[in-house]
C-alpha cells in the first residue's frame, strides 16, 4: 500500500496530490493514508502536506528497499522481487540460500552494508555502509555450465552501460569483468554457480559498485587500486550528470539501470545471440591490445591480449610466440604497467 502511495506521489512530479484522491484510488481511509505518509517520512522521504492541497513529494532518500527500487523499474522479471538488508554478511551467500529454496528467477538481494563481502579468488570485498551497491541477482539460465562465462561478461557490459546512462561516466572493462575508471577498480562482479553436468540449477551474480566513497573511505591496502564514481566526479569531469546537491549519486537509480541493462543482455544470451555480447564487451575493453602477464597452468607468461573467444576466453599472444587462450578462474591478468 505504502509503495502505491509513493508511486502516486512520484507521478505527481513535484505537484500536490490530494489526500482524498489517494484514499479513493487506493481504497483506504484518509487516516490510513496519513499513517503511510508518516511512515514514509520516518524513512527519510520529505513530503510536504497542506490541508487544502494534499501531499507533495519533495525529495526521496537514497534507500534501497523494495518499493524504491521497484518504482519506475522497467524490467519484466529481474528485480521484481527484492530482499533488502541494512546489514548482512554477504548478499551472495543469502542469494544462494534463497535460490536453493526455490526463489523466483530475477530475485535480487541488496544491502547497505556487508560484513563479509566476498571478492573473487577468495578475497574480501570492502562494502562500506550506504556508500555503494552491494547486490546479488538470482538467475536460472538455460546455457550449459561450460558457457556461463558469457553471462559474467554480459553482466560487466550491463554495469558499464548503466553507469554511463545514469552518471555520464564512461568506465571500461578489464578482462573478465572488473569495471575500471582511471586505471582503478570501481566495480567487481562475482558469479557463483550451482550446476549439474549438463544444466545450471542457479547462478548468483554478485555486483559491487563503489558509488559514493571518498578516497579515504577505502582501507589503506586498496586505496591505490580502488575508486568510486563520486571520487571520479569530484575531480571535475564535465560529462558527469545526475549528481545530487550533496555531491553523491543515487544508488537506487543506478541499480534500476543495471537491472534493466542486465535483463536486455540476459534475454539476448538466452535467445542464443552471444556474439552481440562479445562485441559489446570488446568495445568497452581496456584489456585488448595491452601488454598483460598471465598465470596459466602454474606458469607465468607475458604477452599482448589480442581477443576474446566466443565463449569468453582471453586470447594472449605470448612473448614465446605461442598464442594461449585462458579462461577466468584459471588465470590472473595483471597489466605489466599499472593495474589494468
Ligand atoms: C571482485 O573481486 O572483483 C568481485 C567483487 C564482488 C562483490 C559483490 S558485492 C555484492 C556481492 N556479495 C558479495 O559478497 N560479493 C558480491
Amino acid at each position: 500500500m505504502k509503495s502505491i502511495i509513493l508511486e502516486k506521489l512520484k507521478t505527481g512530479n513535484g505537484l500536490y496530490v490530494s489526500g482524498e484522491a489517494l484514499s479513493e484510488e487506493i481504497g483506504v481511509s484518509r487516516t490510513a493514508v496519513w499513517k503511510y505518509i508518516k511512515e514514509l517520512r520516518n524513512e527519510g522521504y520529505i513530503i510536504e502536506s497542506s490541508s487544502k492541497k494534499g501531499y507533495m513529494l519533495v525529495s526521496t532518500p537514497d534507500i534501497l528497499n523494495e518499493y524504491e527500487i521497484g518504482c519506475n523499474l522497467n524490467t519484466g522479471f529481474i528485480g521484481r522481487h527484492v530482499q533488502y538488508f541494512n546489514v548482512i554478511d554477504s548478499t551472495n551467500n543469502y542469494a544462494k540460500k534463497i535460490a536453493e529454496e526455490g526463489c523466483a528467477e530475477g530475485t535480487i538481494v541488496v544491502a547497505d552494508r556487508q560484513t563479509s563481502g566476498k571478492g573473487r579468488l577468495g578475497k574480501l570485498w570492502d562494502s562500506a555502509d550506504k556508500k555503494g551497491i552491494w547486490m546479488s541477482i538470482v538467475l536460472r539460465p538455460s546455457v550449459a555450465p561450460g558457457e556461463v562465462q558469457i553471462i559474467t561478461l554480459g553482466a560487466s557490459v550491463a554495469v558499464v552501460n548503466a553507469i554511463y546512462e545514469t552518471t555520464g561516466i564512461k568506465a571500461g572493462i578489464k578482462w573478465p569483468n572488473d569495471i575500471i575508471l582511471d586505471d582503478k577498480k570501481v566495480c567487481g562482479i562475482l558469479t557463483e554457480m550451482n550446476s549439474e553436468i549438463e544444466r545450471i540449477n542457479y547462478l548468483v551474480t554478485g555486483i559491487g559498485v563503489n558509488v559514493n566513497q571518498e578516497n579515504n573511505d577505502f582501507p589503506d591496502e586498496i586505496r591505490c587500486i580502488a575508486t568510486s564514481l563520486k571520487h571520479f566526479a569530484d575531480k571535475g569531469n564535465s560529462e558527469v550528470k545526475n549528481i545530487m546537491p550533496e555531491g553523491t549519486f543515487k544508488r537506487s537509480e543506478i541499480i534500476r539501470s543495471i537491472l534493466f541493462e542486465l535483463e536486455k543482455i540476459y534475454s539476448t544470451i538466452e535467445s542464443g545471440c552471444t556474439e552481440k555480447i562479445i562485441s559489446a564487451w570488446k568495445e568497452n575493453s581496456v584489456t585488448l591490445g595491452k601488454y598483460v602477464s598471465i598465470t596459466f597452468r602454474n606458469a607465468q607468461y607475458t604477452g599482448i591480449a589480442r581477443d576474446i573467444t566466443d565463449d569468453g576466453k582471453l586470447v594472449v599472444e605470448c612473448s614465446d610466440r605461442v598464442t594461449r587462450e585462458v579462461a577466468a578462474g584459471e588465470v590472473s591478468v595483471r597489466g605489466v604497467l599499472g593495474h589494468v
